[in-house]
Parts: structure tokens; sequence; C-alpha cells
């Protein structure tokens, strides 16, 4: 075993929702791409051939996996290049003016948002939240009837919280008001059966290292009848919506670890459940006044976040956490380690002026981590306390 190794048996790590470790099968899968099979898949030789075929088995594979068309599946670098892509071309080429969001998007959505009102004087229309960050469906068809017919971007599961929406109902609710919908689907790519034409979606997003796959890949789904342009240009790849030369071994990466996550997606829904109600009850009963910031009853099991007693600064905690080789964060990875803080929490009543940690379950967790967890938590409570 080497030494990076041992460095990461001793930790725990609870931040599946920043990140998930690339399964080993995902790695088998990907290394004759690096190794061997190297062609560009716009070159018309052999290995260039080879190189198309597999790019275009990874989109059929991916597309079937959700519900969609393989046309209307184009690979990205990630989660943030998908949202900026949907929402940036959904104002360019299908006339969209005013834009329906959640104060607690992801920065990729939120802060496109804020680009697209400053530069080109876009209307962003906020939808009401309860105090545990559910958003007010009443709230979103007054905005619908209200406005002309608009793009809603509302995330599928809260990165820092949890908190899912019913697709469903708010695909059907904005075709109604003949709008477009997109769903940041990052978070459940993966975790949840996803099928995007039933759910009405006209966009979606995906990132492979959310469900075990490679980090500087993902996708973008774009129902085939909203006809938009890409917003990178250059060569004709992905039919001229993404212009770069694929990530190839990456996308063969993610079409696997899809396939691995579906497999075993039932059980690994079940075993978060478990794991997060667990960590829960175990927290509560050694330290007082622990309390569930968001929805608990509506959640993805694969994200708790706990508020603890203010018992020292949220750097402080955070630093203790890992000391104590607890890996999890203060609110999702981009702003964790950063003093300024959530932008989710700030709107869920239970978090205000408290210690706040978002634990993040995934596929290599096990109940000895969660009863290390407990132990760990607790000892750092004993000593805070004391001082
Ligand atoms: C909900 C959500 N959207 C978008 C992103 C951005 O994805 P990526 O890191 O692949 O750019 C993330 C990543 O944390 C996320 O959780």
């Amino acid at each position: 075993m080497n030494s990076q190794e041992n460095v990461s048996n001793r930790r725990i790590y609870l931040d599946n929702a920043a990140t998930t470790p690339l399964d080993p099968l995902v790695f088998d899968a990907m290394e004759p791409y690096l190794r061997y099979h190297y062609g560009n898949p716009s070159s018309i030789h052999t290995l260039g051939r080879k190189a198309k075929s597999a790019l275009e088995t990874a989109r059929k594979d991916i597309a079937h996996a959700l519900g969609a068309l393989p046309q209307e599946i184009i690979f990205t670098s990630g989660g943030t290049e998908a949202d900026n892509m949907v929402l940036m071309a959904a104002v360019r080429d299908l006339g969209i003016q005013h834009i329906i969001t959640s104060p607690i998007e992801h920065h990729a959505v939120l802060h496109t948002c804020e680009y697209l009102q400053k530069v080109q004087q876009v209307h962003i229309h906020y939808v009401q939240l309860d105090d545990k960050g559910n958003i007010s469906i009443d709230h979103l068809e007054e905005l619908l009837k209200q406005l002309p017919p608009c793009l809603v971007s509302l995330m599928h599961a809260n990165n820092e919280i949890g908190n899912m929406i019913d697709l469903t109902l708010i695909g059907e609710l904005v075709e109604r008001y003949h709008g477009y919908f997109h769903s940041d689907t990052v978070q459940t790519v993966g975790h949840f059966p996803l099928n995007f034409k039933e759910f009405k979606v006209d966009f979606a997003v995906g990132a492979a290292h959310k469900f075990n796959g490679p980090k500087g890949v993902g996708f973008i789904y774009i129902r085939k009848k909203n006809l938009v342009k890409p917003i990178i240009h250059g060569g004709s790849q992905e039919r001229g919506m993404r212009a770069g030369t694929e990530n190839l071994a990456s996308i063969v990466g993610m079409a696997e670890a899809l396939k691995l996550s579906l497999e075993g997606m039932e059980n690994k829904w079940q075993k978060n459940t478990f794991l997060k109600e667990k960590l829960v009850s175990g927290l509560q009963s050694v330290i007082a006044d622990v309390e569930v910031n968001g929805d608990m009853s509506n959640a993805n099991p694969a994200v708790l976040n706990l508020a603890f007693p203010p018992v020292l600064s949220q750097d402080l905690f955070l630093f203790q956490l890992d000391i104590h080789g607890i890996c999890a964060s203060g609110g999702s990875a981009c702003s964790s380690g950063a003093s300024k803080g959530s932008h989710v929490l700030p709107f869920i009543s239970t978090a205000q002026n408290k210690n706040n940690i978002r634990f993040s379950f995934g596929k290599g967790n096990t109940l000895e981590d969660i009863e290390n967890c407990i132990e760990k938590m607790k000892a750092i409570f004993t000593t805070s306390a004391s001082r």
C-alpha cells in the first residue's frame, strides 16, 4: 500500500456530493483509451474510427439510461459548462427574456443568471421558499401566469441540503404555460431513476464525478425540438454543438460509471437512507440540539446537512473535523474553505447562528464509517465545550 492509500484509509470520506472516488471498474474501462486507442474521433483512419465508435457507443448508452435519444446528448467538460450553455443558448436562441429560478441553485446557474441580467438585460425571478428550502409551487405558478413564456431553471436535488423537486409536476406546469424547463440534475444522475422524456424536461445536465466517474466530463440533455446553437465555437465536434476534441477516455468512463450506478441504484438509495438515519439519530443521541437543515422527508438520501450548537467559528469547526479524519463540507465544495459561507443556508431557519456541516454518502461508505464519525464528533464537542 502506498502512502497516499494510507492517508485516505485513515479518513472517513463523507463528502460525496463534492466528488466521488473513481470506481476501479471505470478506471479499467478508461485505460485502453488512454494507452492504446488514442485516435481523434474526427480522424478518418482506423484509430480515428475506433475512437468515434467508442464515442457514439458511450452516447447511446448514456441516452438509453436517461430516457433520451443519442442526438439529445452533448458531451461537455462538466456540470458548470452544461448549465452555462443551457441558460446562455436559451436566451440567445429561444428568445428568452425571463428566467425563473431559485436563490438556492448551484452557482453555475445563479452566476450565469446574474451575468445574463447584467449583459443581456434578462429578467431574473426567484421563486419563494419555505423555511426548509422547499420551493413554493403556488408562487411558481403565479410567476408563470404573469410572465411571457420563460425558462424555468430548478435543480432536481439541492447539493447542500438535499431537498428534491418533483420533476413531473414542474415539467407539466411549465409545459402548461408554454415555457422551457431546465433542471440541474448533477446531484441525481446515477442516483435516481431519471427519464427525461417522461419528466418533460427540456434541458438537463450531468457530471461524471458525482457518480464515481472521472472529473472534468459531463453532458447536456437538449430535447430534440429545442433548436439551440453552440456557445463554444471551433471544430464541428458534437454535430457542431460543442467544439473541441472530445475527452474520449473520460466519456467512455462516464458511460461505464452510469451503467454501474444504474445496476446498483436501488441498493444505493436504500443504503444511503439507512446511513443517513443512523448518522442523524447517533449524533442526536450524543450531542444536544442537533437539527436537520432542509427537508428530510423530501430529500436525496445521499445528502445530510446538520446544524450543531455553535461551539467554534465555522472555519475552526471544519478544521476540527479535518484533524479528526472526517472529510465533510461547510457548504458546497466550491464555497467550503472560503470564509464567504453558504448561499443556501441563509434561507434555512434551523441553520441560523449554528455550526452547519454537510455530510454526503457514497458507494464506499459503511456503517463503521458512520459509527466512527459519531465517536469523533462526540470527541470534538466534548473538548470544545470544556474549553
Ligand atoms: C448541483 C450542481 N450543479 C453543478 C455543479 C457543477 O458541476 P462540475 O463540478 O462538474 O462543473 C455541481 C458541482 O458541485 C453541482 O453540485
